[in-house]
């Protein structure tokens, strides 16, 4: 697959054109940045974790019922994924307090949720992806009803088979973001990433953190903390 014309660079992702309209490639960078790019760094090797993590996941949720937008690997930090327009909300599931929730409500982190959340933001960088109530997820169109509805119950179904997935590794999964996308021919698909950029990951027994927050809160061993989830992601399991 020849990549075409860039079409869009994201602070972690670049996007081609490929000469099939259908078919688009990323590639994934080593680029960091938190507080919506007020923080920037370098993460040595995140883009060929990020991208090989992401694909292997996409995998497991695809044999699991998931449509992704994932095709092929092509290199270390590249892959072909399906064209698709992405619906404008950024949704976050919930199992464990952290982060925002925590700091917003007043809540320690660490607190397990009675059940598990499904949040929409709005992917505005320039308001910094304010939160989004259904109604104002309606009235600004940015995702018809049904739609909306069909992705809270994919963003919860990826949750049960990420969380399983992630225990049986010795991790606790205790939030994450996706992005949903739409293709030419209207299918609903989830698309972006998933990875340590993009979901905290706690060692069940000593709660260490193995994702970007040791970058967002400067803990220190960032690159080691990836390295270790994609050993922990590539175990095989009998
Ligand atoms: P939050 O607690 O800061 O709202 O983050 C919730 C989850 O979403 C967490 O796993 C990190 C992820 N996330 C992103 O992937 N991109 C972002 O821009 C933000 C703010 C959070």
């Amino acid at each position: 697959m020849e990549k075409g014309r860039m079409l869009y660079e994201g602070k972690a992702k670049k996007v081609y054109e490929t000469d099939n309209p259908e078919y688009r490639i990323v590639s994934y960078k080593d680029d960091a940045t938190a507080f919506n790019g007020e923080k920037k760094g370098t993460i040595v090797g995140k883009g060929a974790i990020n991208n090989q993590m992401s694909n292997l996941l996409f995998q497991m949720l695809a044999k699991n019922g998931i449509p992704t937008h994932f095709v092929e690997e092509l290199s270390e930090r590249e892959t072909v994924v399906k064209a698709v327009e992405i619906v404008p909300l950024e949704v976050v599931v919930r199992n464990v307090t952290a982060g925002s929730m925590a700091k917003r409500l007043g809540l320690e982190e660490g607190r397990e949720l009675s059940h598990p959340i499904v949040e929409f933001y709005y992917k505005r960088d320039d308001l910094g992806d304010p939160l989004v109530t259904d109604a104002q997820i309606e009235v600004l169109e940015l995702a018809p009803a049904k739609i909306r509805d069909e992705i809270r119950e994919m963003a919860l179904q990826v949750n049960e088979l990420l969380a399983r997935f992630m225990a049986d590794r010795g991790i606790l999964l205790v939030d994450f973001k996706l992005e949903f996308g739409v293709t030419e021919s209207g299918e609903l698909l989830l698309a972006d990433e998933i990875s340590p950029d993009t979901c905290r990951f706690w060692d069940i027994e000593t709660k260490e953190k193995l994702d970007k927050d040791r970058f967002r809160r400067d803990l220190g061993n960032v690159e080691g903390a990836y390295q270790e989830m994609m050993k922990r992601v590539s175990e095989v399991q009998n």
